[in-house]
């Protein structure tokens, strides 16, 4: 079932090569890629840091991050081996000279050249500047940023400057993973391969949508980095936005880098600024031996929401009155990402009020059990005279694609090869990164300008009461979690 496209020998340099995001996810989707047939011959991946390391310390500690997180593929003993003798390692001083050099003389001449910078943001800048000065760039270099960008649009502006200074933007690929994972993906080709649904899309069909993104894992071991972001910063500015775009943007021309990208970014410019009460923000309290957020980023006042859930509006002629429902956090009652699109009633019902009524609803579930349901009315099979129900028409990828792993594969092998071919279409544009803190900043500011106390929720529960209430004072009701 999965084609595999062939992609042109590569250099693959990651800075941050021994920490957490490349042990997790970047060095076992490489090898998952590697396992598949997509590395070709002559190609490297080379972890760069600041430790001093052994190559053969480096692949070994590569090998027992591939066991803990590389799946079944990673038990053949052979399979790791083989990927291991791709693997180098340069210990690299970002901010002083040693190591470049070393680094240049790794680089093979004529394959593509890709750098990730699997760092703190503080460090990118030094690496773009280390990159130029020591000749290590040619023109179809690449560099690949992480999370998060910026901490707001000062700093993501800066960011974006220092980085221009250095590269174009061609050359950069902002990553968000949202924007790899399967269904995400499959939701473009749903709006966009079906004459279907792209007529009923709109506010006269829609009577609104929904994003939730919940997590049943808290903050512990984060704490941190997660106390000064909060759901806010860490959730939404990028991943639910995300979502929301690809959901609420017009049919791009073409699946183009930037056609896709021009339509995104209008999305987001013409979002509304979000009303106080529009707002929920929660943070979770011990509950079922689980810790409370206080207790996990020990500090016992912390005001920084481990939940929010929001209403806002996309002002423009397609969407103007439909509203969209945000919700995302942590040690909440399980994991589920889904979105769902809920139709409006029909004009009348031939059929009466006893025979009930019922809406279409579009669901696309990310995660886990990936797919997409449309729920359609039928009648109720049987001599009971007319009386309505609804069944799912499934869209079920497990089903139509063979069992997971074969037709599915992490956002992050997809993303790393899109960097490979050079294809940015699921990268973030700098103006729209940008354009995303423009709209969240202004949320942030205002709560902390009221010195807003989150909602206490309890681990593993739905989230605060008020979240449910945003919705009912509405008449309408959050789909999914429980
Ligand atoms: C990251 C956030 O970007 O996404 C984490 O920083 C979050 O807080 C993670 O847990 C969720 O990703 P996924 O793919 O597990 O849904």
């Amino acid at each position: 079932v999965s084609r595999i496209i062939p992609v042109e020998t590569f250099d693959l340099v990651v800075f941050g090569g021994t920490g957490d995001l490349a042990r997790r996810k970047i060095l076992p989707a490489l090898f998952k890629r590697y396992c598949s047939g997509q590395m070709p011959e002559g190609s490297q991946v080379i972890g760069a840091a600041r430790s001093e390391l052994t190559e053969e310390q480096y692949r070994a500690s590569v090998a027992e991050a591939l066991r803990e997180f590389a799946g079944d593929a990673a038990q053949d003993v052979a399979a790791v081996s083989g990927f291991c003798d791709h693997l180098h390692y340069v210990a690299v001083d970002a901010r002083g000279e040693s190591g470049w050099g070393d680094l240049a003389a790794l680089l093979n001449e004529g394959s593509v050249r890709a750098f990730y910078f699997s760092v703190g943001p503080g460090v990118y800048s030094d690496l773009a500047k280390g990159l130029k000065r020591h000749g290590l760039t040619e023109a179809n270099t690449r560099i690949v940023v992480e999370k998060p960008f910026g901490h707001d649009l000062e700093t993501a502006q800066k960011l974006n400057q220092e980085l221009a200074q250095y590269f174009d933007e061609s050359q950069i690929y902002r990553i968000d993973h949202y924007l790899g994972k399967e269904t995400v993906q499959n939701l473009m080709a749903v709006r966009f391969g079906n004459m279907l649904f792209e007529p009923l899309w709109n506010a006269q069909y829609i009577d609104h949508i929904q994003i939730t993104v919940a997590e049943s894992v808290g903050v512990a071991g984060r704490g941190e980095y997660y106390e000064r972001s909060g759901a806010m910063r860490d959730m939404v500015q990028n991943h639910l936005m995300q979502l929301l775009c690809l959901i609420a943007m017009e049919p791009p021309s073409q699946f183009e880098p930037d056609a896709v990208r021009d339509e995104k970014l209008k999305v987001i410019r013409a979002l509304d600024t979000v009303a106080p009460h529009h707002i929920v923000r929660g943070q979770y309290t011990a509950a079922d031996g689980a810790d409370s957020y206080r207790e996990d980023v020990d500090n016992p006042r912390s005001k920084t929401e481990s939940f929010i859930a929001l209403k806002c509006q996309v002002n423009n002629w397609r969407w103007a009155g439909t509203p969209f429902y945000l919700r995302t956090g942590k040690r909440l009652s399980e994991r589920d990402s889904e979105i769902t699109v809920m139709f409006k009633d029909t004009p009348h019902s031939i059929f009466g009020d006893e025979a009930g009524r019922h809406r279409n609803e579009l669901n696309i579930q990310l995660q886990p059990n990936e797919g997409i349901t449309l729920k359609v009315t039928i009648k109720e099979p049987g001599p009971g005279g007319m009386r309505l129900v609804d069944v799912p028409l499934d869209m079920s990828f497990a089903e139509a694609l063979g069992p997971k792993g074969q037709g599915a594969a992490d956002a992050y092998e997809r993303l790393i090869m899109d960097v490979i071919r050079g294809n940015q279409t699921l990268f973030m544009r700098d103006d729209e990164v940008e354009a995303a803190w423009a709209w969240t900043d202004p949320i942030i500011r205002g709560w902390e300008a009221r010195g807003d106390v989150p909602k206490p929720y309890d681990a593993f529960s739905f989230g605060p009461d008020d979240a449910a209430l945003m919705m009912r004072r509405d008449g309408r009701n959050w789909r999914g979690l429980g």
